[in-house]
């Protein structure tokens, strides 16, 4: 069986959340392809503990929890808006995402660019103050908080960044199911994402 679910949207919009329990539930393949990005991003940044986390471009490794940090989320946005770089990581995704067996890949422009064919396509997107208190809970919770503002700030930066670049800018796919998580608790956006991606299996 071949079947793609392509989960879109900004940043901290629990694009990853959703995308883990869809893979669990329906026993698909999960991809995250903002570490491929992150990690990228890390190498450019240098420094050693940097290139250590970049040389986990295997997707094995991928969960480095180093890539989580604001600094390379930051580069990973710089470095993604250049073609090269998104022409390099095209085909390992879209074989990903064509994968027997089914796949459910996030990031930025799976349903608009990586692929434009999958069977069900989310749009998760949740105001800016949201997403923003969303990754502040997280860094308190990692013992590495920034003020509440800066991180508002970064999020809104790098959503200007991804949605005005000229190559796979991020948008929702003109067939992709927009979910709106503000006021949704995790367990509510996780069965509305099931309900739809169920309907097209
Ligand atoms: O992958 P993405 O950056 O879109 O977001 P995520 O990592 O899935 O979610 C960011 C944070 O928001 C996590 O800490 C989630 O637990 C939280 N979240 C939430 O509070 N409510 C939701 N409806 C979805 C996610
Ligand atoms: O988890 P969060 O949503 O904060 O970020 P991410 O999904 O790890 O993505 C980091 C950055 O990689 C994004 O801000 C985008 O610039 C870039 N990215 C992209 O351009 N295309 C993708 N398919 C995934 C990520």
């Amino acid at each position: 069986m071949i079947f793609t679910v392509a989960v879109d949207g900004p940043a901290a919009a629990g694009k990853g959340t959703i995308s883990k329990r869809l893979a669990a539930e329906l026993g698909l393949a999960h991809l995250d392809t903002g570490l491929l990005y992150r990690a990228v991003g890390a190498r450019v940044l240098g420094g050693e503990e940097a290139a250590a986390a970049a040389r986990g471009l295997v997707p094995a490794d991928l969960d480095r929890p180093g890539l989580r940090q604001p600094a390379i989320a930051d580069a990973a946005s710089r470095v993604a808006a250049l073609p090269e770089v998104r022409r390099a990581l095209l085909e390992f995704q879209r074989a990903f995402a064509r994968r027997e067996g089914g796949a459910v890949l996030d990031g930025r422009d799976i349903g608009t660019v990586i692929c434009p064919e999958a069977e069900a396509k989310l749009y998760v997107t949740a105001s800016a103050e949201a997403r923003a208190a969303r990754r502040h809970a997280e860094q308190v919770a990692a013992g590495e908080a920034q003020p509440l503002e800066a991180v508002l700030a970064e999020v809104v930066a790098r959503d200007a960044r991804d949605t005005g670049r000229a190559d796979a800018p991020m948008r929702a796919a003109a067939d992709a199911v927009v979910i709106d998580t503000t006021d949704l608790g995790i367990e509510e956006a996780v069965a509305r994402a099931l309900e739809i991606v169920r309907g097209r299996l």
